[in-house]
This record gives C-alpha cells, sequence and structure tokens, in this order.
C-alpha cells in the first residue's frame, strides 16, 4: 500500500513513537483543563467575605458549597401572607373573652396567628396543647401552663423584633417568629439550665470545670460561663496587656480578672463560635483579641447587642416563668426555668433559618404595637 521506499527506510530507522506521543498527549490534556478551568471555572470556588478594613487581611475564606450547607428546617416552615383588613371588623379583643396581648387583631388575622402558632409549636397535638381538649368557647380559660407560657413568649418575640431590630435585623429584614427557637417542637432544641459545680472532689478551684459537658462545649473549660455573662452580667474580659499590675482576683481596691475568668471568658467563646458555625475571626483580629471598636468586624457589634439581648431576655421573660411550669421542665440540678443563648436561635448557623424573613408576613409579631398591614 505505501511506497517501497517509504518501507525500506523504516526498517532501516527504527524509532520509538509512543515516548514523543504521550508526551504531547499530555501536554494536551494539560492545556484543555486549562481552557476548562478558565472558561468554566474552577469547580472548588472559595468565597471571601471582608470582616475589616481594607489591607488589615479581616476576611473569612469559605468554600462556597459551606456557606450554602442547607438548612433542613426551612423547608419545613409554616407560613401565610396576612388578610389585609378593610376597616370596620370586629376586633379579637371584642369577640373573645380573655385576650390580653392580641386584642388589636381582626378576628381572621387572630386565627391566622393561632393557626401559624400551632404550626410551629406543637403540629402533633394541635390547638389543644394550649387550649385542652374543650369546646371553642372554653378557649379563653387559662387553665394550662402551655397557654400562659406562651401569651408571654408571643410578648417576648414582640420585644425582641421591637427593641433589638438591631441585631435580628443586622443584615436584611430578617426577624424572629416562634419557629425561629421551637422548629416545630414543644421545647426549643439548644435551651440550658445551670449545673455547675461539675466536679466536687477536687482540690483548689476545680469545681466548674474538668469535666466535659455539652455546656462547656465538650471541652474542659467552665461549665458556668453561660450563667455568668448571659444570665448574671459579668464583665467578659481576660488578662492585663502589662506584664506586672497592681492589684489581683481578690483585691477589693483593685480587683483584676483572674485565671477563671479568663478561662471562662474562652469557654463563651467556643459557644460563639459553635452557636454560628464560625471561627474566631469572623468578630475579632486575631492579632488583639482585646481589642473593641476600631479593630473588630461589624460582626462583633453585633455580637455584643445580642449578648444583651439575650440578658434581656433570660432574666425578663424567662426566668420568671419558673413557678409556671410543671416540674418535670425544670433545671436536673437546680429546678431552675430554662433559659435560651444564642444556639437557641442561631442553631449553629451564621444567621438563623439562613436569613429567611420570618416577620414579613406577622406584622402581629414584629411589633408590640398594633399590627401596621401594607
Ligand atoms: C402555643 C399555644 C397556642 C396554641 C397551639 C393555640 N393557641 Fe389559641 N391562644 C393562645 C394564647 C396565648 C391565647 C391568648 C392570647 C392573648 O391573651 O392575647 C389564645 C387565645 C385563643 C382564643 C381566644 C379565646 C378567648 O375567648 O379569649 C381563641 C378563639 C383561640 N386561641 C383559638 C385557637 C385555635 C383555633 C387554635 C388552633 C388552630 C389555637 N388557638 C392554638 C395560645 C395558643
Ligand atoms: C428566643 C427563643 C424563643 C422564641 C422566639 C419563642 N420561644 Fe417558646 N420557648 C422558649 C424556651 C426557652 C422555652 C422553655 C422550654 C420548656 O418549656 O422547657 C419555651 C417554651 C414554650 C412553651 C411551653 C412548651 C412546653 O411544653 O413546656 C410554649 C407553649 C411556647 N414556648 C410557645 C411559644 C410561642 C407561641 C412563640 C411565638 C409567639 C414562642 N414560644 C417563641 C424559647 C422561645
Ligand atoms: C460572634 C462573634 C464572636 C466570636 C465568633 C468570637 N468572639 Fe470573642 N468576643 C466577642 C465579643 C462581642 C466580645 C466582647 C464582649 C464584651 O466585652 O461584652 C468578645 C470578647 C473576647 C475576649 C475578651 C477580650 C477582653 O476584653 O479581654 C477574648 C479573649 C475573645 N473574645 C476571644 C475569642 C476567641 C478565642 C474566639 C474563637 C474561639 C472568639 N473570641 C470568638 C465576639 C465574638
Ligand atoms: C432571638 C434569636 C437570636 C438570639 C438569641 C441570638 N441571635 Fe444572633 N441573630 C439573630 C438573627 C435573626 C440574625 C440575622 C440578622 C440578619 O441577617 O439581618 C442574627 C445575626 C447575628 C449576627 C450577624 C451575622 C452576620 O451575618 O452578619 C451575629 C454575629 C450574631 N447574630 C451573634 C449572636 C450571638 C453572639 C448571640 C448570643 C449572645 C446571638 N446572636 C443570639 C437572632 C438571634
Amino acid at each position: 500500500m505505501l511506497p517501497k521506499w517509504f518501507n525500506d527506510w523504516n526498517r532501516d530507522n527504527p524509532t520509538n513513537i509512543f515516548g514523543p506521543a504521550i508526551l504531547v498527549g499530555a501536554l494536551g490534556g494539560a492545556v484543555f483543563v486549562a481552557i476548562l478551568l478558565v472558561t468554566w471555572g474552577q469547580p472548588f470556588a472559595t468565597a471571601s467575605m471582608q470582616t475589616g478594613p481594607r489591607g488589615t487581611g479581616m476576611s473569612v475564606p469559605e468554600f462556597k458549597v459551606a456557606l450554602a450547607r442547607p438548612d433542613p428546617t426551612i423547608d419545613a416552615y409554616y407560613t401565610d401572607s396576612p388578610i389585609v383588613p378593610q376597616g370596620g371588623e370586629p376586633l379579637a379583643k371584642d369577640i373573645y373573652q380573655n385576650v390580653q396581648v392580641l386584642g388589636e387583631l381582626t378576628e381572621d388575622n387572630f386565627n391566622r396567628l393561632m393557626l401559624a402558632m400551632t404550626q410551629w409549636v406543637s403540629p402533633e397535638q394541635g390547638c389543644a396543647y394550649c387550649h385542652g381538649d374543650v369546646a371553642l368557647e372554653e378557649y379563653g380559660k387559662d387553665d394550662l401552663y402551655t397557654k400562659v407560657v406562651a401569651r408571654r413568649m408571643i410578648q417576648m418575640t414582640q420585644t425582641i423584633n421591637d427593641d433589638w431590630s438591631g441585631h435580628v435585623n443586622a443584615v436584611g429584614e430578617v426577624g424572629v417568629n416562634c419557629y425561629t427557637c421551637h422548629r416545630g417542637e414543644n421545647v426549643p432544641s439548644e435551651i440550658w439550665f445551670k449545673i455547675a459545680p461539675v466536679t466536687e472532689t477536687m482540690a483548689g478551684w476545680s469545681a466548674n470545670q474538668n469535666r466535659a459537658t455539652s455546656i462547656s462545649q465538650s471541652t474542659s473549660l467552665p461549665s458556668d460561663a453561660l450563667e455568668k455573662y448571659l444570665l448574671e452580667a459579668n464583665q467578659i474580659v481576660v488578662h492585663d496587656l502589662e506584664s506586672r499590675v497592681a492589684g489581683g482576683p481578690a483585691d477589693k481596691d483593685n480587683p483584676l480578672p483572674s485565671i477563671q475568668d479568663t478561662e471562662r471568658t474562652y469557654a463563651l467563646m467556643n459557644y460563639f463560635a459553635n452557636s454560628l458555625g464560625v471561627n474566631c475571626v469572623f468578630c475579632h483580629n486575631s492579632r488583639a483579641f482585646y481589642a473593641a471598636a476600631g479593630e473588630v468586624t461589624p460582626q462583633w457589634s453585633t455580637a455584643s447587642l445580642g449578648i444583651q439581648m439575650v440578658q434581656e431576655l433570660n432574666n425578663v421573660y424567662l426566668v420568671p416563668l419558673r413557678d409556671t411550669y410543671p416540674p418535670e421542665r425544670l433545671g436536673p440540678v437546680y429546678a431552675d426555668a430554662p433559659k435560651t443563648a444564642c444556639k437557641t436561635c442561631h442553631k449553629g448557623y451564621q444567621r438563623p433559618l439562613q436569613g429567611l424573613n420570618v416577620i414579613a408576613d406577622w406584622p402581629e409579631l414584629a411589633s408590640s404595637d398594633p399590627p401596621v398591614y401594607e
């Protein structure tokens, strides 16, 4: 088929063509992949969120897949748009016997909210969870503790959205409703009770630590950080920057933070990071954890507001409900009331429900003033 001189020449000059062929193939493949990456973008892209002033390296790089971590409870969220009153409708306070908080709602919107509260808090038990298995005419009675608690919960939710808008609407309109904490459960997850001291059989100050509890984030750090900072409002602070300073932890005139204060602060900070699913540089510049204004991220300020908000929720709303709950709802060691903290809302996510707006449909819960419908 081929000319004779060609076959003769080939036989006389044997050449290894596989080496060059593999080389050319590999180079060609690499060029092909490079073109794909340039045109389609690389599949494991990272996204950086700038958290501080430009040029200070304060940014949080994250894989995009991690940012989009789905929250399965979002799909189960129940909502219903408001029924805009036309004027002249009778109000709940005129129709029903014992409406102390939601009196300004029209009948339709009152029932719309009752239905939603049922979906958010007691989807399995239904209206009976708060009203008992009685006729609708009997719903005005306050016989069940669940109804008394729920009334206070409505007021608490209104206060969160009204007074702490700087936190719960920090990035965009998000807000809070019953579902933010309850997620379809009677008792929200990630509530907490006092448990310290957790160890009493050691010399020195060991009583609140050296036992990994969920409240110490499974470390040997103290288990009383939430109660000291988010209930009692102790100062969140660590060591002094100077090497030799007058005073000391026991010095009444010149009190200084102790090693215990330092460890407890780190316990709280671990809790913050785990509650939001972020790490420390989300709020701090790791060059100077002690720095406040100017060297921290905007998220630090949002978190500061969050600390004060949680203190108010616990002290004004949740702790005073202690005698309303049945004994089985109280804490295992001190029979104290169930309390809330960052993770009760955040559940391990940077923004609860990934920033889903849960007040858009619920002006009734967005403020303690009579609802304003668009
Ligand atoms: C999570 C607790 C809870 C659930 C579940 C619940 N309610 Fe209520 N309900 C309340 C509270 C609290 C009040 C009182 C509100 C107030 O004081 O402003 C109330 C009041 C009422 C009233 C007014 C009764 C009166 O005469 O004063 C009616 C009617 C009512 N609810 C209907 C329902 C219906 C229907 C359902 C089920 C779709 C339901 N509720 C589910 C907590 C609940
Ligand atoms: C900030 C978080 C948070 C929000 C928001 C919230 N709750 Fe609660 N709720 C709690 C905590 C904490 C408890 C105490 C848990 C317990 O009862 O053991 C609780 C308990 C309850 C209980 C008693 C349940 C039981 O079985 O003991 C009811 C009823 C209830 N909430 C209704 C509501 C309603 C209705 C709303 C919305 C108007 C609401 N909650 C909003 C945190 C929240
Ligand atoms: C969600 C935001 C947030 C995260 C995440 C966070 N912090 Fe903090 N941190 C704060 C705020 C706000 C304060 C100030 C609290 C105050 O003074 O009331 C603070 C205070 C501190 C302090 C005390 C500084 C002083 O004045 O002595 C230290 C130390 C600290 N954080 C370390 C950490 C470490 C380590 C991590 C990671 C494990 C971390 N933080 C994660 C918000 C955060
Ligand atoms: C009552 C529910 C609730 C509690 C309790 C709560 N948060 Fe939040 N937090 C929210 C909501 C809702 C947002 C979303 C605001 C937005 O996206 O506009 C938010 C946003 C934040 C942000 C800003 C996130 C961002 O992307 O910029 C930080 C930081 C934060 N919370 C920290 C905390 C810390 C720390 C605590 C505990 C001391 C706490 N939160 C307790 C509801 C809560």
